[in-house]
């Protein structure tokens, strides 16, 4: 696991970008798992200025989220396949129809995760998987539990998680419970990872995920196992490591 220490987010944003334009660099057809949420917008940001600057090209590239909110539509502005719309895809050249993230209207908890299971098989893995680090350890939206889920499934969103998406929601009452979201050993097939993180609140689960025991009751913790993580963080966030 390598750790780099940047200075502030916009920093931490620019040096996971630069990962991220040379595995397309490299590997134009590149299979992305990508995710939402504050701690990647200022990555998309400047994927998108690479990209109006020609120095990337997104035409060969396919996507694949983490996750989705049971029950929101794309149109919903609180959904995640509208913030990957406005965030990043509108912005730059890849195939809409080579975007994939969980279909939130999709009733039935089984099909759902079925058809996205079937879709990771299909674009034969994840090349790079960009990760964000929940408060409470969660990967996409696995969050602690007694064990790992492996394939794609339902999740009941923690009361944690629940408070921190209330954010971007007018009111609590507004805020998903329920979610689709990639299991961990779908994450732990990406040929690499590549996990942002920022801020001073996520200083404390920093040290437990990565220096202390490997447990799904902090889901990111399994990340030690992986054996090419590249961990990308200010320095407020790695600030409890000596
Ligand atoms: C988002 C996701 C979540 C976030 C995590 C951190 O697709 O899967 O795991 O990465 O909740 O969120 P932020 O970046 O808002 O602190």
């Amino acid at each position: 696991m390598k750790i780099i220490k940047t200075e502030n987010y916009d920093h931490m944003s620019r040096i996971a970008a630069n990962y991220i334009a040379a595995q397309i660099t490299l590997k134009p057809d590149s299979v992305l798992g990508l995710a939402t949420g504050s701690s990647p917008i200022g990555i998309y940001k400047e994927l998108i200025r690479r990209y109006q600057a020609k120095d990337l090209d997104f035409s060969n590239v396919t996507s694949i989220n983490l996750d989705e909110y049971r029950g929101l539509s794309p149109e919903n502005e609180q959904s995640y396949r509208y913030f990957m719309d406005t965030n990043l895809f509108s912005h730059i050249n890849i195939q809409k129809n080579r975007t994939f993230i969980p279909n939130g209207l999709e009733p039935d908890p089984q099909k759902a995760c079925a058809d996205y299971d079937q879709i990771l098989e299909d674009c034969g893995g994840i090349d790079l998987q960009l990760l964000g680090l929940g408060n409470n350890g969660h990967i996409g939206f696995n969050e602690p539990a007694d064990y790992y889920e492996k394939g794609t499934h339902c999740v009941n969103l923690t009361q944690s998680t629940i408070d921190a998406n209330s954010r971007f929601f007018d009111s609590m009452d507004q805020v998903p419970r329920q979610a689709y979201t990639m299991g961990i050993q779908s994450i732990m097939k990406a040929r690499k990872i590549l996990l942002i993180i920022s801020g001073g609140k996520k200083a404390e689960i920093v040290k437990e995920a990565f220096f202390g025991p490997i447990t799904p009751k902090v889901p990111a913790s399994v990340l030690q196992l992986h054996n090419d993580v590249t961990i990308v963080a200010d320095s407020d966030a790695l600030s409890l490591l000596s």
